[in-house]
């Protein structure tokens, strides 16, 4: 029985009902698919998301009746290598704290690789995780300039060609309300896609200042959210959850991106506290896509779309334009929780030699993002072309730097704090805090 077929919740509700030797049966089933099997997992980034995901695989494991064994984790800081040890039962020995740790890891006898560092790290983590043939959760975004999305892209490829599972943690993708509109779209009842908007507007993510003597490339790692080599920026760090359901539901990346963003608040790195942009998909249809990272503003993450014969919500309502009412099959999850069911997904893929492989999706979704990040920063609108197909571009080799694997060679420079992307300039100046404006009379 596919996983996505039995649900934990429907379970719990017929269980009510119907007593004990009915429940059995649903959670035999759930159980049975994972029964006498053990995985060994490593993970590369002890943050936040990197012990969530962790727990969430544990959590996964124990909802199909197999077991696990954390074989070793890494993180450039070794404390916190350390503490995620001790919380899931590492020797120190096998709590690495250098920068090519996941390939110490690699070394051992794991199945499955978690990648949850900064994002700049991904495409490499990515492509030594499938060089060795490990199943891999890979958190989003999966790059941050266009030769990593396309490194990405091809180490996905061979994936495929070795049946290996890699899932990605745009968990939208294994949530209940997206997964209905996803059926619904699918079914016809929603109509054609016609146009939409999409937004990330959140308050002023951390700061992690230079620790006393701290080098560059700890310095980088430690406060990635605000050095674009690292996170993508925001708009490919946080907003490609949305651009992700936009490609999603049209079935395509934008064909082009025009907008603009800025900086005003931010206090380290070389990021934009906000874009607006305009991702054209061809054929008339466009999305508004918007971002920021500014307290006391609007605040709001959410999807909407405008189709031919409806109105819709990603996850959420939907309305058809003439007032029916609109019925789609029950999806049964085996948890509530997306970030449970990834994995449970995963497993299963696993288990079932499925193949489930989400590289091209979130790796797509993420080049989407830095398309928009790029036509902000330059002021040029930017085509897909550019970044995919056509090399003499300037834009297809705009890669960041220090590059992932400079990390492993030696000491990087960080680039210069409070310096950024000029738009019209080609340059990155220190912001303006006056704009010279026309004299009048
Ligand atoms: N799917 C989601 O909803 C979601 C939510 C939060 C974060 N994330 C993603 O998860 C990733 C991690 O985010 P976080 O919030 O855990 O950040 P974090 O700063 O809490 O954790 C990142 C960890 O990676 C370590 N690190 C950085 N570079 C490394 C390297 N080369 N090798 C080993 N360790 C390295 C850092 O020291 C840090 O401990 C990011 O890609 C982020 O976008 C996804």
């Amino acid at each position: 029985m596919d996983s996505k077929n039995v649900s934990r919740r429907s379970f719990m509700k017929s269980a009510a009902v119907a007593g004990v030797a009915a429940q059995a049966l649903p959670l035999f089933n759930v159980r049975a698919q994972g029964a006498g099997r053990k995985f060994k997992v490593g993970l590369v980034g002890c943050g936040g998301r990197g012990n969530g995901a962790l727990g969430n695989f544990l959590e996964a494991i124990k909802l199909i009746g197999a077991e696990a064994e954390v074989v070793a984790v890494s993180d450039v800081f070794k404390d916190k290598a350390v503490n995620t040890g001790k919380k899931f039962n590492v020797p120190e020995a096998r709590c690495f704290d250098t920068f090519d740790g996941y390939r110490k890891i690699l070394a051992l006898p794991v199945d499955i690789l978690i990648l949850a560092t900064a994002p700049g790290f991904r495409p490499l983590h990515l492509e030594a995780a499938v060089a060795a043939g490990k199943h891999v959760f890979m958190e989003k975004p999966v790059a941050v300039d266009p030769p990593g999305a396309r490194r990405c892209m091809a180490a996905g490829e061979v994936a495929k060609q070795k049946g290996l599972t890699i899932v990605a943690g745009t968990q939208r993708r294994h949530q209940e309300g997206y997964l209905k509109m996803e059926q619904a779209l699918k079914a016809g009842l929603l109509g054609t896609v016609t146009g939409g908007r999409i937004s990330w507007c959140g308050g002023a993510l951390w700061v992690r200042p230079r620790a006393e003597g701290q080098d560059d490339a700890h310095y980088l790692a430690n406060n990635w959210g605000n050095f674009v080599g690292m996170s993508g920026d925001h708009i490919c760090e946080q907003h490609v959850h949305n651009i992700d359901v936009a490609n999603w539901v049209i079935g395509k990346p934008p064909v082009s991106a025009v907008g603009f963003g800025g900086r005003a608040r931010r206090e380290t790195g070389d990021q934009f506290d906000f874009f607006s942009l305009d991702l054209d998909y061809g054929n008339e249809l466009h999305i508004h896509s918007m971002c920021r990272q500014v307290n006391g503003c609007y605040g709001g993450v959410w999807e909407q779309f405008v189709a031919t014969k409806s109105t819709f919500w990603g996850g959420g309502k939907m309305a058809t334009l003439d007032g029916k009412k609109i019925e789609v099959p029950e999806i049964k999850m085996v948890s509530g929780n997306p970030y449970v069911q990834e994995h449970v997904d995963l497993l299963n893929s696993i288990i079932g030699n499925k193949g489930l492989n989400e590289t091209q999706n979130v790796a797509t979704s993420t080049l989407s993002a830095i398309m928009g990040r790029i036509a902000a920063y330059t002021g040029e609108l930017v085509r897909w072309s550019d970044l995919m197909e056509k090399k003499d571009s300037p834009f297809y080799n705009m890669a960041c730097t220090p590059a992932a694997d400079d990390f492993e060679k030696g000491p990087v420079v960080a680039p210069p704090d409070d310096v950024i992307a000029v738009p019209g300039s080609g340059e990155k100046k220190k912001p303006a805090k006056k704009q010279a404006a026309k004299k009048g009379k």
